[in-house]
């Protein structure tokens, strides 16, 4: 394959990129299978990262590509307001009968992960006027939180960066992340810190209940850091928002389907929010989609105890919503989680990743190491995660730097002696990078 030059590197303006400094050092994938990617110079790759935490059960998989090939065939699209299609429905009743936590039976499609975000904002709101509530408008977030790029996810992102350059968005409070410095090195659930949730008690007291329309947390925090919810801190946050009459989104656009070792967080913690965001995972990353599961009192105030000539009951949706060809890649992507029991082999496997990641604690600069399901985080002085990812890149392995930390959510296809291999690449790099 024949790689774009200096000259025809323009046009091309690139997301979440150096655009400036890209030209000058490129960065090219060109294929990808498995575990692995290949670069530009045709090196192979090893992907800690799923792409971008979303290829779960591998790169080029021919079951993924055989089903949109024949989708296109048969219907390439059709206009999703006012007609349904066979695939969507079957698509949304795998969901909530493999996916979904039980009482979170209707689905709503989207096509990305921000998407997911500000559809469930738009149902959390209109939610409670249908309800003769209509002043519950606010929101309560996190500190540290990835909601996407929309406008709703970017008013309630939790990351400076992410916001800062772009004015007023949605009214909305934070609560403070859980990194505690006690719990550092903590494997899996940190013991400290469910204590935290009682802050939506304070914020609550401040704004009333009868301002607030919902909380959205992520439930296992991804481009944070990774970061880790206490324990019992995500059932805490439930009991306050039953207590004040709050819907509670769970934002699991990173961390359903396979990621934490079951089909969502919500399910492994025992946790039902009101609504799940997700994306990513749903397709394999193969094609774009999202999905908002709701629960079915939700749909009911909208469809069935709503005005019925108010119709359409939700006026919102996208071209591309329950895309035929994305529902045929979604269906064949379930097809292999089951098949294969990935969200299986990744809980064990969780194991051999945890004792694999935190057997780096000691190296210089490591301050911290926190890892769940396959996921983990590691902690490194200011400037340095960018140096290590670079170095491990020469080395052959892709972890992804965060801020300052190493961020890494490998294919849950992934077998012992990879994670051999990530941890041996770390173990080198990431004293060879502060040198
Ligand atoms: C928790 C979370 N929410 C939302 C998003 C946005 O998803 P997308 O990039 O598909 O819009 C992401 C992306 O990483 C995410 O991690």
């Amino acid at each position: 394959m024949t790689l774009p030059n200096k000259d025809q590197m323009q046009a091309w303006w690139m997301p979440f990129t150096a655009n400036r400094a890209f030209k000058d050092n490129p960065r090219f994938y060109v294929a990808a299978e498995g575990m692995y990617m290949t670069m530009g110079d045709g090196r192979q790759i090893l992907d800690t990262n799923a792409g971008l935490w979303c290829c779960n059960a591998g790169h080029g998989r021919k079951e993924i590509a055989d089903a949109v090939h024949a989708q296109l065939l048969e219907m390439d699209y059709g206009n999703p307001f006012t007609y349904g299609h066979p695939k969507g429905f079957e698509l949304a009743n795998r969901l909530v009968a493999d996916i979904a936590p039980e009482g979170l039976n209707r689905v709503f499609f989207t096509n990305s992960g921000s998407e997911s975000v500000d559809t469930a904002l738009k149902i959390a709101r209109q939610y409670w006027r249908l309800k003769g509530q209509g002043t519950k408008t606010a929101f309560v977030a996190r500190v540290k939180a990835y909601h996407g790029v929309n406008w709703g996810g970017v008013s309630l992102a939790g990351l400076t960066g992410n916001r800062k350059s772009f004015g007023q968005g949605l009214e909305a409070d934070f609560l403070r992340h859980t990194l505690l410095p006690e719990n550092a090195f903590s494997k899996g659930l940190p013991k400290q810190g469910a204590e935290l949730a009682h802050e939506l008690s304070d914020i609550i007291a401040m704004r009333d209940a009868s301002n607030i329309a919902a909380v959205i947390v992520e439930p296992m925090a991804g481009a944070g850091g990774v970061i880790v919810p206490p324990e019992g801190y995500l059932q805490k946050l439930r009991e306050i928002c039953d207590q004040h009459n709050i819907l509670l989104i769970f934002d699991e656009v990173i961390a359903a389907y396979g990621r934490v070792g079951a089909a969502t967080m919500a399910g492994k913690v025992g946790v039902t929010p009101d609504m799940i965001t997700t994306a990513k995972g749903l397709t394999n990353g193969a094609v774009p989609m999202g999905a908002v599961f709701c629960k079915q009192e939700i749909y009911d105030t909208f469809v069935n105890t709503g005005d019925a000539s108010a119709v359409p009951e939700f006026l919102h949706g996208y071209t591309y919503s329950a895309h035929p060809v994305a529902c045929a890649a979604a269906l064949a992507t379930l097809d292999i989680y089951k098949n294969e029991k990935l969200f299986e082999h990744a809980n064990t496997i969780s194991q051999y990743w945890e004792e694999g990641v935190h057997s780096l604690k000691g190296l210089p600069g490591v301050k911290d190491i926190r890892n769940y399901g396959l996921l983990a985080g590691i902690d490194l002085p200011a400037g340095i995660a960018g140096k290590v990812a670079a170095k491990t890149l020469e080395m052959g392995v892709t972890v992804r730097p965060a801020g300052d930390t190493i961020v890494m959510s490998p294919p849950l296809i992934i077998q012992k002696e990879h994670i051999d291999t990530i941890v041996n690449t770390l173990q080198e790099a990431i004293p060879a990078a502060q040198k």
